[in-house]
């Protein structure tokens, strides 16, 4: 099936999903000021849906795989204080192509997850194995997944065969080392429509730069075993011109920007943070926050306070004015201060 995949222009520049960075409050900023080919949600336990809405549901316990009961009603009828996951998975038409992104290492609960995106309609499903944290690792899913390539492909399989969405992975060159030439070809051969790789181990986190380098190597494997699927490269990119670059030096069909996001909604505009005026930075942020108190209700305010140091940064008493700003207790507060001190 042709998916949105399969129509981007390459070279093509994505946003990363990153945890309390881009939840759907700073997917709408972004959407606004230059939006991004393709979006990525925030990752999402697909055991955490399972279980809560199941609960919310009323749903009964029964023996077998949950992949083979039937949906809950979850989409429109959970109520969100039932299932708090639910609220990560909204979006707006602004931000398509939107994919959802879960976390699990069981097949039916990814099956599950891919039935329920398809339910309220995203245009693909990502499977996060890539992530480093502790507790998610020790569920055998993320980053632990580099580990176990069978049950990684039958996360993925379970995926595929659950929904008709295009399936993405998204990934690491390794666990303590780089596995290359072990874990790539174990994904490719699953076809995933996208792979996308951070260019760093497990062990290295975000601490060292990341071995653009490998990249060849990884698309002359997908050249060999996967064809169809589209490689995107992943770690330290900051600009759309640097996406390019890479994408035309390295030979991947696209880039994945993550943290050159911070304080940058317009990245996906081509324009660079030092470009946008005060007073119009000023003016996003308070937008975002407004947007947060909405669409995040249930989440501390104190989470928005790392978009106030990206944005308030680079000019003379920024480090006194964050300060000031940090005050803030809700978005009425900052909106406040920011309008007594640049109106
Ligand atoms: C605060 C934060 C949250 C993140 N959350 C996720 C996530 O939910 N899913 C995921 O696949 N990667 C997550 N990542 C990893 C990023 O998507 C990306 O792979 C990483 O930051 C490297 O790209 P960069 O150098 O462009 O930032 C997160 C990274 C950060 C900094």
């Amino acid at each position: 099936m042709t998916s949105f995949w399969s129509k981007l222009q390459k070279p093509f520049a994505v946003m990363a999903p990153m945890a309390d960075v881009t939840d759907p409050a700073w997917r709408a900023l972004v959407a606004k000021q230059g939006r991004p080919a393709v979006t990525w949600t925030e990752f999402v336990s697909a055991d955490g849906l399972w279980h809560l809405n199941k609960a919310s549901t009323g749903v009964p316990q029964t023996q077998g795989a949950p992949a083979a009961r039937p949906i809950p009603p979850f989409a429109s009828d959970t109520p969100v204080s039932a299932n708090p996951l639910m609220r990560d998975l909204a979006f707006t038409e602004a931000e398509r192509p939107i994919v959802a992104q879960f976390f699990t290492a069981k097949p039916p609960m990814m099956a599950y997850a891919a039935k329920l995106a398809e339910e309220l309609g995203f245009d693909g499903v990502d499977i996060n194995m890539g992530c480093p944290d502790r507790a998610i690792e020790k569920q055998g899913a993320g980053a632990a997944m580099v580990k176990t390539p069978a049950a990684a492909q039958a996360v993925i399989r379970a995926a595929q065969e659950a929904s008709s969405l295009p399936v993405s992975v998204k990934t690491r060159i390794g666990w303590n080392a780089e596995s290359i030439d072990e874990w790539i070809p174990a994904l490719l051969e699953t076809k995933p429509t996208a792979l996308t790789v951070h260019l760093r181990t497990r062990k290295e986190l975000s601490l060292v730069p990341a071995h653009w380098e490998v990249m060849p190597r990884i698309v002359a494997l997908r050249d060999q075993l996967a064809p169809e699927t589209r490689v995107i490269g992943n770690g330290d990119v900051q600009s759309l011109d640097e996406a390019r670059e890479k994408c035309a030096e390295y030979g991947c069909d696209g880039v994945m920007i993550g943290r050159g996001i911070f304080g940058n909604p317009w990245v996906f505009a081509g324009r660079a943070s030092e470009d946008t005026p005060l007073p119009e930075k000023l003016a996003a942020l308070v937008e975002l926050a407004h947007a947060f108190e909405a669409l995040r209700p249930a989440k501390n305010f104190a989470i928005l306070k790392k978009h106030i140091k990206a944005f308030v940064t680079g000019f003379d008493g920024a480090a006194e004015f964050r300060a000031t700003l940090m005050a803030a207790e809700n978005a009425s507060e900052l909106e406040d201060i920011c309008r007594a001190s640049y109106n």
